[in-house]
């Protein structure tokens, strides 16, 4: 089973860390718990992290950048948590998160990650939240979230994102959060929050907005923040 973010710089480091560190996992595989983080060239088990915390030198410049390989998490089925915030991910690949169904929370913030993929969420039916803040995110496919009809709290503050097309948000009936603040668009498109019924606080503030459409806000019946 390895666990790991596929790197072209430092292939060899990674499958000795992989060997290493697949034993937690497969230990624990019989739990409803379980979590991982990123630290520069390996997904550690949490049980590790404060082993490795201090060992690991995070003021490294010239960081290469990484990418999340096609079967990076074959076998957690009962994985619960996963962080890879500051990875330094560009991109998400189709599928990247299909063998977790029991993923609840995703964390992919203070990456570089600049788009991905219609499928990149796609079986995550449990999510409940979804942090892609602080990357450079510059548009969202349409129908991205389809498969998240659990997930309650998305975050995608502090991107470069230029347009929301009308059918990015399709699918997030039960989402409570959704932070849009410090983005890039100028419009607000007609009935792009239609269907998030369950929808309590909803952020747009420092954007470039100059035109939001009559119905821009139609179908948010649960609003109680703007
Ligand atoms: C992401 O944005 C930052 C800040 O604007 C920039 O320095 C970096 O090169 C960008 N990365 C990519 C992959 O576009």
């Amino acid at each position: 089973m390895h666990v790991t973010l596929a790197c072209a710089v430092a292939t060899e480091i990674l499958s000795i860390a992989s060997a290493d560190l697949s034993q937690p996992f497969r230990a624990q595989s019989h739990r409803t718990q379980g979590s991982c983080r990123c630290f520069r060239r390996v997904v550690i088990p949490s049980e590790h992290c404060s082993s490795h915390w201090h060992s690991v030198d995070r003021s490294l410049s010239n960081n290469p950048l990484y990418s999340i390989s096609a079967s990076a998490f074959t076998g957690l089925t009962a994985l619960t948590y996963l962080s890879l915030s500051d990875c330094y991910l560009t991109s998400i690949p189709s599928n990247a998160f299909a063998d977790l169904p029991a993923l609840i929370s995703l964390f992919l913030s203070w990456n570089q990650i600049t788009s991905f993929p219609a499928d990149a969420f796609t079986g995550l039916t449990v999510l409940s939240a979804l942090q892609l803040n602080s990357n450079n995110i510059t548009s969202i496919p349409d129908g991205a979230f389809t498969d998240l009809t659990q997930l309650t709290y998305l975050s995608l503050l502090n991107n470069q994102i230029t347009t929301v097309s009308a059918n990015a948000f399709t699918g997030l009936t039960a989402l409570t959060y959704l932070y849009l603040t410090n983005n890039l668009f100028t419009t607000v498109p007609p009935s792009v929050f239609a269907g998030l019924t369950a929808l309590k606080t909803l952020m747009l503030s420092r954007n470039p907005i100059t035109s939001i459409s009559a119905d821009a806000f139609t179908g948010l019946s649960a609003l109680t923040s703007l």
